[in-house]
């Protein structure tokens, strides 16, 4: 049986900065599954598939083949063979993964990849239903929310850092947005698991999260 860790929330509460940092303190693998459904979403647009044409995403969607390898200790996204990781953080791209996550066939051929990692190592997996839908069995599930105010506020210290000048209202009604279409999906909706650890970031810096959160599994299981 290997340990596995599952960190669910919305966009923007912080999940892959902390889950990366937490598999690197425990020495376990870190699986991102948000890049997995970014990863179709580039060959459902490159297939010119409408982000409300589900009949042709379940048509197309065992065309492709989805791998996921670690070089240097870093997560790739290979689609078909070809790296795609470094196309998967436009919004474009965001927009098409949150609107092809709704497609039960996606769901279903990344949930069984993830559920396979699950079973084979010991991990950190984040994403929206892994505590409820992926890995029900995971030793520790967090659920990392924060203030659609403070999330809003850090994507766009994020952008002005990469020289972008964003314009904070669009950014805050586009969060809120994402997050009623990943809250009120038919197919494993964002929902925190009854046994998950609710943690709100919102005060807190990423050391204090971190340290939180290595308390908690500390505290669930031996050896970690
Ligand atoms: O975490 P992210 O922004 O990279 O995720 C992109 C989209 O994929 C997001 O809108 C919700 C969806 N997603 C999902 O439905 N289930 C997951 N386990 C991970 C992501």
């Amino acid at each position: 049986m290997y340990i596995n860790i599952a960190i669910d929330g919305p966009a923007g509460a912080g999940k892959s900065t902390i889950a990366k940092q937490l598999a690197k303190t425990l020495g376990y693998i870190y699986v991102d599954t948000g890049a997995m459904y970014r990863t179709l979403a580039v060959y459902f647009i490159r297939n010119k598939v409408g982000e409300k044409d589900s009949a042709r995403m379940s048509a197309l969607v065992d065309n492709a083949d989805v791998k996921i390898r670690y070089e240097n200790g870093e997560q790739q996204l290979y689609l078909n063979g070809e790296n795609v990781t470094p196309l998967l953080r436009t919004e474009e791209v965001g927009n098409m993964a949150s609107a092809c996550a709704v497609n039960p066939d996606v769901r279903r051929k990344l949930t069984e990849m993830q559920k396979a990692m699950g079973a084979s190592c010991n991990l950190v997996m984040d994403g929206r239903d892994i505590g409820t839908t992926v890995l029900p069995d995971a030793a520790v599930k967090i659920f990392l929310t924060a203030s659609v105010e403070v999330r809003a506020k850090r994507r766009y210290d994020e952008l002005t850092a990469k020289g972008i000048t964003p314009d904070l209202a669009q950014i805050r009604a586009d969060i809120a947005d994402r997050d009623y279409q990943d809250s009120h999906r038919k197919h494993s909706p964002l929902k925190q698991a009854a046994d998950a650890v609710l943690v709100d970031t919102s005060f807190m810096t990423i050391e204090e999260v971190l340290a939180h959160i290595l308390g908690i599994v500390r505290e669930k299981v031996q050896n970690a």
